[in-house]
């Protein structure tokens, strides 16, 4: 059976103490720390931005999965970079030329993910994934932590687990929105390698967090 790797979002995190929140998931279990950027324009709702993952980069030696839900987003690539981003995450409906959007990531040395909205077919893969490091597949609406997970999208994840095997090279497959203990056993079961979790990671405090990584896991 498939272990996950666990990228817990810090959407869901206390921002007042957010390095002492990435320490504590680091040392909980977490693979990945996931950040979610929004603009306010993209999505209905705004976060953070370079300057919070730059001040994040120390606390953790774990890689930055770095979600970007902004429009444009071309301009903003160099300073996440720059910032200590590992793996940046674009949605092709953020800006025209997503082909370029991926060059351009690659060019900074970074690992190049692609979001699908809960409405975008896995089609949108066919001319991107010989290019890129990882599939985000949305299992919510992008904007907000807590909402509820989005069964159709298991179709969509069996159906990139077989693109992704067919081209022979080591992409990750990742879920994010209303992952909890029971969709994480149906998102693996479908294909998913790595699965995002906010509420799901961070509930409870801090003295949860490894239970709460090991349950996502299925290791407990
Ligand atoms: C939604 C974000 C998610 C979200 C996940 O736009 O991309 O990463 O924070 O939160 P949960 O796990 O609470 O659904
Ligand atoms: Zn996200």
């Amino acid at each position: 059976m498939v272990v996950p790797l666990i990228s817990p979002s810090i959407l869901s995190a206390d921002f007042a103490r957010l390095g002492e929140e990435v320490r504590a998931i680091d040392v909980a279990g977490a693979d990945w720390i996931h950040v979610d950027v929004m603009d306010g324009h993209f999505v209905p709702n705004i976060t953070i931005g370079p300057g919070v993952v730059k001040a994040l980069r120390p606390h953790t030696a774990k890689p930055l999965d770095v979600h970007l839900m902004i429009s444009p987003v071309d301009a903003f690539l160099e300073a996440f970079a720059q910032a200590g981003a590992d793996i940046i995450t674009i949605h092709p409906e953020a800006g025209p030329h997503a082909h370029r959007t991926v060059q351009a990531i690659k060019a900074l040395g970074k690992q190049a993910g692609i979001s699908l909205n809960p409405a975008t077919p896995a089609k949108m893969l066919d001319y991107l994934i010989d290019d890129i490091d990882l599939v985000l597949v949305m299992s919510v609406n992008p904007g907000f932590g807590g909402q509820s997970f989005i069964t159709s999208q298991l179709r969509k994840i069996e159906a990139i687990r077989k693109m992704i095997d067919k081209t022979g090279r080591p992409i990750h497959l990742e879920v994010d929105g209303g992952v909890d203990v029971d969709t994480a056993r149906r998102c693996v079961d479908a294909g998913a390698d790595v699965l995002v979790a906010g509420t799901a990671t961070f509930r409870g405090g801090p003295d949860h967090y490894a239970a709460n990584i090991a349950a996502l896991k299925g290791t407990v």
